[in-house]
């Protein structure tokens, strides 16, 4: 076959895919070369267009290392992250609602006993983090693992200032009580803008668009026989919370970061200075599929 114009071409893509090595293979390339297609034929992209986003996609490629994935951060401004979320955990079930994992989660966070501080001495309002895990039946989950992350009162997390504070900080990995608990304390987290220092955040200033996220705590939390959550915790009133870069917003996940005045706090350390609290129930989807040995759910 040959001599191909703009209305046969696409028909005659789809045809050299019929051997494609399995069916899933095949419906993935097919779709990818029909909407590719469809979506040129409603650009109309002149040369000097197309070579514009070959560039953009080669720079996009270019920044990307073993500490900066460009092509996520593609992902989740465009919405593509929240939306293989979405279709992912599509569930009747009242669990905890998920949202993106980000790039700052580190899988050798340090082990901390329940009540440790783990602001690692950055300075900052002290927040106390209280939470507990249960399966959708409300029964406690204990021995799960709940690893938190958040940024510090700049924005920033530790992994990017490393050279500055010598340390991970600000993150930690803790396993719940009997009763399903958690807590711990760190410093409260500001809004920040996404790495946007690079070919992502061209794009967002040619869209018009801010690079800001809301404020939030990060949680991954994973339990025996249990989906494992990945969610954030956003505080209430936060600027950004319709306009979080990355669309990762839901309403149930907005948490009120509350104000506590000086004295004891709820888990008997006496503060001398004011101190804020954040508290919030999770609730794991059961997945009789899931590990279920706290070995295996660690590193699964
Ligand atoms: C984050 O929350 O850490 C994050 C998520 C998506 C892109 C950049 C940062
Ligand atoms: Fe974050």
């Amino acid at each position: 076959m040959r001599n191909f114009d703009e209305f046969t071409i696409t028909n005659a893509v789809m045809e050299r895919l019929k051997d494609s090595r399995d069916a899933r293979t095949h419906q993935i390339s097919a779709a990818l070369v029909r909407h590719l297609h469809a979506f040129v034929r409603e650009v109309e992209p002149t040369f000097a267009e197309w070579e514009a986003g070959i560039d953009f996609l080669t720079r996009t490629g270019h920044f990307c290392d073993d500490k900066r994935q460009e092509f996520i951060l593609l992902s989740d401004t465009l919405g593509v992250s929240m939306l293989v979320d979405a279709i992912n955990h599509r569930s009747a079930e009242a669990s905890t609602e998920t949202t993106v994992l980000g790039p700052f989660f580190v899988q050798e966070a340090p082990e901390c006993d329940l009540g440790a501080d783990i602001s690692g001495g950055i300075a900052g309002e002290p927040l106390l983090i209280t939470g507990s895990v249960s399966g959708c039946d409300g029964k406690p989950l204990a021995g799960a693992v709940v690893d938190i992350w958040h940024s510090d009162s700049d924005g920033y997390y530790d992994v990017q200032r490393l050279d500055e504070i010598g340390d991970l900080a600000m993150r930690g990995r803790f396993r719940t009580d009997a009763n399903g608990r958690f807590w711990c304390w760190s410093i409260k987290p500001a809004a920040y803008p996404i790495p946007h220092d690079g070919p992502v955040g061209k794009m967002l200033e040619a869209q018009g668009r801010h690079p800001w996220r809301p404020a939030h705590v990060h949680f991954m939390i994973a339990a025996a026989g249990h989906e494992k959550l990945v969610t954030h915790i956003f505080a209430s009133g936060d600027q950004y919370l319709d306009s979080d870069v990355v669309f990762g917003v839901k309403d149930s996940l907005i948490g009120a970061f509350v104000e506590r005045p000086a004295g004891k706090a709820g888990d008997g350390r006496i503060m001398d200075r004011p101190y804020c609290h954040l508290h919030h129930d999770f609730r794991l989807k059961t997945d009789p599929a899931a590990a279920t040995s706290p070995a295996e759910f660690a590193s699964a």
